[in-house]
């Protein structure tokens, strides 16, 4: 079942959200801190991309802020200002378009593509505060380019000319991220396969007037290798749990917060931390992020590299296949699907 747009809920003044959108903490993970409001900004290092293959010092930033809080704050990424001003731009432009507009993109009951919000698995399930627009991205030919807006008109070619831009930074993080670790500046790459698909994804989430009710998004690790995620320019809403507390991800302006995935934690042998975070929804404003998702391998077995399993840190993680089924299975049973790969 595809349910409501929560755009259209909202706009129909919502007092009082709808009951499944009724947060309830004691399902929730880590749900330890109940007090929503009580958070202070993360301290998130910001890392020049640009240095990472020249600069030493860089590189043990990246490995330090990786190993901590699991994301940092890329900037010098190659990606102009202007240009993410237009990324940014088509999705707000497509989440104004009238209902009927936005829904010749729907998305199917059984596939992620598209247009919508949560697959609904269970009568239970609490639903998250927004809607979505996910497309494939990479490789091209696995794009479902009928759930690519023609309107605005221009969409289509400036998420295309990101894509190319995202496969690069994609690459550059994860050389990045085996050098500081002085391994094979491969060696995550090698687990790479080409015909893996990368997705975007607009999240819009808006306005509740009981914001402190509903989540944006629930608390979750991502099951991806990496996340790269522009953020709203206006509206925080992202926390990261981080020594059994939540802490906001302030707004770096024009920085891409990359976060790295489950896959790199096992890959990484638990050295590199997938952080748990979780979206809180604004009150007044809506915002919008979109969010890209860069698997390594999600249909053959992943496992910790060699060099990283030693006798002073033995093997953390079976070798898995990392799935997208496999991860929603475990997440809905309100548990981390990593925590099923420890040994
Ligand atoms: C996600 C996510 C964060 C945000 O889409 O997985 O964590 O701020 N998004 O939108
Ligand atoms: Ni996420």
């Amino acid at each position: 079942m595809i349910n409501n747009h929560v755009q259209e809920i909202a706009a129909a003044d919502c007092h009082q959200p709808p009951e499944r959108y009724i947060r309830q903490e004691d399902k929730e993970y880590a749900n330890f801190t109940t007090n929503g409001c009580e958070f202070s900004p993360a301290e998130i290092p910001v890392i020049d991309v640009s240095l990472l293959p020249s600069s030493p010092s860089e590189l043990h930033n990246l490995k330090s802020a990786v190993t901590t809080w699991g994301c940092f704050q890329a900037i010098n990424y190659g990606i102009e200002s202007s240009f993410l001003e237009k990324v940014r731009e088509i999705g707000k432009l497509f989440f104004g378009l009238p209902a009927d507009e936005k829904k010749k993109y729907l998305r199917e009951e059984d596939d992620v593509d598209g247009y919508g919000n949560d697959m609904v698995l269970s009568d239970d399930q609490i639903l998250d505060w927004n809607d979505r627009l996910y497309l494939t991205i990479v490789p091209k030919h696995q794009r479902k380019i009928q759930f690519w807006p023609q309107n605005p008109t221009h969409f289509r070619e400036v998420l295309d000319e990101f894509s190319s831009k995202v496969e690069l930074i994609f690459e550059a993080v994860l050389k990045a991220l085996a050098r500081s670790l002085n391994l094979d500046e491969d060696c995550f790459l090698n687990q790479y396969a080409t015909s893996e698909k990368i997705g975007a994804r607009y999240n819009y989430y808006p306005p509740c007037p009981r914001s402190e009710k509903v989540l944006g998004v629930k608390p979750h690790a991502d099951s991806s290798a990496i996340t790269l995620l522009l953020q709203d320019e206006e509206v925080e809403g992202l926390q990261v749990l981080k020594d059994d507390r939540w802490f906001g991800v302030p707004i770096v302006p024009d920085a891409l917060t990359i976060n790295v995935g489950d896959q790199i934690e096992i890959m990484s042998n638990g050295i590199f931390k997938s952080p748990v975070h979780r979206v809180v929804v604004d009150s007044e404003k809506e915002r919008m992020t979109l969010a890209v998702f860069c698997p390594v391998q999600s249909n053959q077995v992943i496992g910790p590299v060699e060099g990283l399993v030693t006798d002073e840190r033995p093997r953390l993680y079976k070798n898995v296949t990392y799935s997208l089924d496999f991860f929603l299975k475990i997440f809905q049973q309100g548990r981390r699907p990593i925590d099923a790969c420890k040994i």
